[in-house]
């Protein structure tokens, strides 16, 4: 039996509201939540939105599901359940840095539509505003692209449950944000997601 989890709990109320940490950082918090197959381009483009949304003055950081899992999600593997967990670290820990007045942009595969909305409702429960962004490219392509060779070693059977041969991928219905990685450039994507999440996080007065 594992053991329960834990009781007796009692909440700290912190004195700083979300919005006095806002007046530091010049705008409000968001999870940009970035979604997508292996190699559908969303490390690439989050490294870029980064970059971008910094030159600005704008306050971001990354969660990047590689980076992830060589920390706070070590223990994870690729399992159903392990990728359930992975989700769910990664949502709340966005949803904190958010509360935090950041933009956190979080590059994961997130395969499963249940998980993405657990996250959803996590930050609006929080009232951290969440966009989905469908990081868009046909499997063909991204197994074309293989930026790591992963689809290659998958294909070959030397890794079981790779998203998009063996593990299911589920696109999001209806995201914010839709970017088509194979008929747009890196420039173009990240162009276009830094302007929906500027008009997000503009403080209007
Ligand atoms: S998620 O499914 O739990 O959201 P996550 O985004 O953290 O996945 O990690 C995906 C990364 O792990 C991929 O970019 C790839 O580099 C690597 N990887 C290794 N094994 C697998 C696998 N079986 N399925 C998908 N990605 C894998």
């Amino acid at each position: 039996m594992p053991p329960e989890p834990a009781t007796n709990l009692t909440r700290t109320h912190y004195l700083i509201a979300t919005s006095e940490r806002e007046i530091l950082t010049g705008h409000h918090g968001v999870v940009v939540w970035m979604t997508g197959l292996s190699g559908a381009g969303k490390s690439s483009i989050a490294v870029g939105l980064d970059q971008h949304l910094n030159q600005q003055r704008q306050h971001s950081f990354i969660l990047d599901g590689d980076n992830l899992r060589s920390g706070l999600c070590a223990d994870l593997s690729f399992s159903d359940q392990d990728r359930t967990e992975n989700i769910r670290r990664a949502g709340e820990v966005a949803k904190l840095m958010a509360e935090a007045g950041l933009i956190v942009i979080c590059a994961l595969i997130s395969p499963f539509e249940a998980d993405r909305l657990k996250v959803r409702q996590s930050c609006e429960k929080s009232s951290v505003p969440f966009m989905e962004v469908f990081i868009n490219a046909p499997l063909e392509v991204c197994e074309k692209r293989d930026p790591k060779h992963l689809y290659q070693r998958a294909r070959a059977g030397g890794i079981t449950g790779f998203t998009g041969i063996d593990s299911p991928y589920e696109a999001p219905v209806n995201p914010e944000v839709e970017l088509r990685t194979d008929l747009n450039t890196l420039e173009e994507c990240i162009r276009q997601l830094a302007g929906r999440i500027l008009e997000k996080t503009a403080i209007v007065t």
